[in-house]
């Protein structure tokens, strides 16, 4: 072997334990910026001497932005479902059953039943062959691609004693955190949200862009090692092997000799489950022993060494006193309940989602209704049903409003659209409040200093009623604001200025064009590198851009076709915004997203030179510690409040030759641009469902599934 090779061998070993570290056990041994020096390392290596590329190196983390169609593959073994219960009584009459049918005692294991989506990976010699959806239970998705950048997913396993072929099982699932995140930019950029995890994890992962899987920030449980011949006697045994040898696995997994240990466990967990970062609907038990598992069997549908019982969802029921209208940046309007207060899961519930006005409808809600309550995985709780038999006589059905509740207008509701929108985007209040909210979002133009109530003052004072206005804004103006200092004032000022350096594609972003989010803003602004370029494109020209379908080159036509867009665009244009890619010969995105804060006295550079060098790599300084800052550029006697402050907020420090490492070798913009779509925040903008695919017709499915069910049942 060569000795690039082994090193590049070395190299991925090095990563995946860090990855495996970092993701499975939650304990790194290594700073974020060291693993990133080791992953650049590795992918300079891989870039140089493609012959030893890798599809499961951990730089694939990363996905490709290559649509790819999912084949439908068949399962080796079927992938069966699990008798569900919501009753203790059958779960007594399930042990009582596996009791009459085997002699003595018998070990159970008790896990919980993560709320996700099923997947069945392939391991041969220890490296992930395939990942597969659950599909029909005979054939299902191949998603690969996907599950590749899931991390806390093994691509080589570790340690020894794994068979050379065998498949795992277990659920993939969205925490808490990632929803979210994921829904707060789905709203931002008018994409209806998710309903909950589950449906979010499936969602994503059927998409057909892994870059954009592998910042969604999905995660797994392991829970079945399923093969023949396996090593093991036991359930038990075999997934405690899976943990050694990478897989996560979860620790909240007990074995129980009687039911009352059974009932231990559900109970237990039916109180802490609120306390998981991430959703369970229920616990499984499951026959440990292999050679039982086997004399009970299974049948057409499911194991019979199995159940699963459901928690009860938890459930309130209130009056439902009023129906308020919310009002977003681009007009979508949600619907939110006034409840009579009640308690729910740990917390007093006074409003809930009502989603729109199909769902309205569909459960028939009313005013002065009792509704039930539950909370999902969603931070906001929702109204589920009613109950029919406490209506009161009187009561008529819900009229969703026609006219928006700010500015009058009449709403409009697009065909296929769950959502109803007013049309008044530039006049309607709280669009135009979203619109600039939005334009001044660090993600953004980044205009520190200018929050969400500055922005309302500054309109309430007629002073701004878009973007462009805040770059005519003086010192007086802010001055004679409430609550604003000289000092505050100058900074925002100074911040505003400074966001005239931002590149064209967050500039594209900030603007809020409906369905334009950060990555699709990115790959216009690559295509067509001028404003003008993208206002002369058509539809079918704007389509032909990378992730741009149908639906977003509308949005995007009738955003520049709008006269008041392109006064707007004009406006900010003179007022010297970026709106063409700018290529400085040494420029680069190396610290693209980053925050800088310097302090202290530097050997080799000033502290103008250190800007400088911040800003021709992409990164900003800010000028005081705060969490938004990602380094503190640390020199000597750096002050000592700064200091106390960046350990007090965790900010990472760096030493002048870290920085130095940092900006060491140059790519040019564009090189970066096309290379890592998910080394930055990619949006949430690529379709759910496989676009373009050639995919064998459902009959041709259909005949090949009957096939299968016949060889494997
Ligand atoms: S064992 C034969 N264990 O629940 C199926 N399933 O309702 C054996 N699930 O399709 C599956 N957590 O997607 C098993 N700890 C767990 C689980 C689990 C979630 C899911 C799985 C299955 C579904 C059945």
């Amino acid at each position: 072997m060569s000795s690039i090779q082994e090193q590049i061998e070395a190299l991925r070993r090095q990563i995946n334990e860090h990855n495996y570290r970092y993701y499975v056990l939650n304990d790194p041994i290594i700073s974020d910026y060291d693993f990133d020096a080791l992953l650049r390392e590795l992918q300079q290596l891989e870039a140089k001497y493609p012959e030893f590329d890798d599809p499961n190196s951990p730089t694939r983390r990363v996905g490709s932005d290559l649509s790819v169609g999912f084949e439908s593959v068949p399962h080796r073994f079927p992938m069966l479902s699990l008798a569900n219960t919501y009753s203790e009584e059958e779960v007594r009459e399930f042990d009582a059953r596996i009791h009459r049918e085997i002699e003595g005692p018998v070990e159970y294991v008790c896990e919980l039943k993560f709320d996700g989506t099923a997947i069945s990976l392939t391991y041969e010699h220890g490296r992930l062959l395939r990942a597969v959806t659950r599909g029909d239970g005979a054939m299902g998705d191949d998603v690969t691609a996907n599950v590749r950048t899931i991390r806390s997913i093994p691509l080589q396993l570790m340690g020894e004693g794994y068979p050379d072929f065998f498949e795992i099982r277990g659920e993939i699932l969205m925490p808490h955190s990632s929803f979210e995140r994921l829904n707060r930019e789905r709203e931002d950029i008018g994409e209806a949200p998710f309903a909950n995890p589950r449906n979010a994890a499936s969602g994503t992962l059927k998409l057909q862009n892994s870059a954009e899987v592998a910042r969604r920030g999905l995660d797994n449980f392991m829970y079945w090692v399923v093969g023949e011949n396996l090593p093991f006697q036991s359930h038990y045994e075999s997934l405690q092997a899976a943990r050694r040898w990478g897989f996560k696995v979860s620790d909240h997994m007990r074995k129980c000799q009687h039911i009352e240990e059974i009932f231990d466990f559900i109970h237990e967990w039916d109180k802490k489950r609120e306390t998981l970062p991430y959703d369970t609907d229920g616990a499984v038990i499951k026959v440990d022993r292999f050679a039982l598992q086997k004399r009970l069997g299974t049948t057409a549908k499911a194991p019979r060494w199995a159940v699963a019982y459901k928690f009860k969802a938890e459930q309130a029921r209130t009056r439902l006193r009023s129906v308020d209208f919310q009002v977003g940046r681009t007009g979508a309007i949600t619907p939110v309940a006034n409840l009579d207060p009640v308690h729910l899961a740990g917390t007093i519930v006074k409003r809930a989602s009502l989603h729109n006005a199909d769902q309205i409808a569909l459960l028939d809600i009313r005013l002065q209704d009792m509704v039930y309550v539950e909370k999902g995985g969603e931070i906001i709780p929702k109204i589920t049903g009613v109950d029919l038999s406490a209506r009161p006589a009187d009561s008529r059905p819900f009229e969703f409003i026609t006219r928006c509740p700010e500015c009058g207008t009449p709403l409009v509701k697009d065909e296929g659209e769950a959502r109803h929108y007013c049309p008044n985007a530039l006049h309607c209040p709280p669009q135009i409040m979203g619109r600039i909210v939005h334009f001044i979002a660090r993600k953004a133009m980044d205009i520190e200093g200018l929050g969400e109530e500055t922005v309302q003052l500054l309109y309430d004072n007629g002073l701004v009623k878009d973007p462009a206005d805040l770059y005519e804004l003086k010192r007086e103006d802010l001055m004679n604001l409430p609550r604003l200092g000289e000092k505050s004032a100058d900074n925002i000022l100074a911040s505003i200025q400074q966001s005239k350096q931002v590149p064209f594609q967050r500039v594209l972003f900030a603007i809020g064009i409906r369905y334009v989010g950060e990555t699709t803003a990115k790959n216009l602004a690559l295509q067509f590198r001028t404003i003008d370029a993208l206002l002369a494109a058509d539809v079918n020209a704007l389509s032909a851009a990378d992730e741009v379908g149908e639906k977003i080159a509308r949005s995007i036509r009738a955003y520049f076709d709008d006269p008041e867009n392109q006064r707007l665009v004009q406006r900010l244009r003179a007022q010297g915004l970026c709106f063409e890619v700018r290529q400085r010969a040494d420029a680069t995105e190396r610290l693209q997203g980053l925050h800088f804060v310097i302090s202290g006295t530097f050997e080799r550079h000033s502290r103008e030179q250190l800007k400088e060098l911040i800003e021709q790599h992409g990164g900003r300084n800010l000028s005081g510690v705060s969490s938004n800052v990602d380094y503190l550029l640390a020199g000597a006697h750096i002050g000592p409040a700064k200091l106390a402050k960046a350990q007090k907020l965790g900010v990472k420090m760096i030493s002048e030759a870290d920085f130095e490492q940092m900006i060491a070798e140059e790519r040019s913009v564009d090189e970066v641009a096309s290379t890592s779509a998910s080394e930055q925040d990619a949006d949430a903008l690529t379709s759910e469902t496989p676009q373009n695919v050639s995919t064998p017709s459902q009959k041709e499915k259909t005949e090949k599934n009957q096939a299968l069910q016949r060889r494997l049942f």
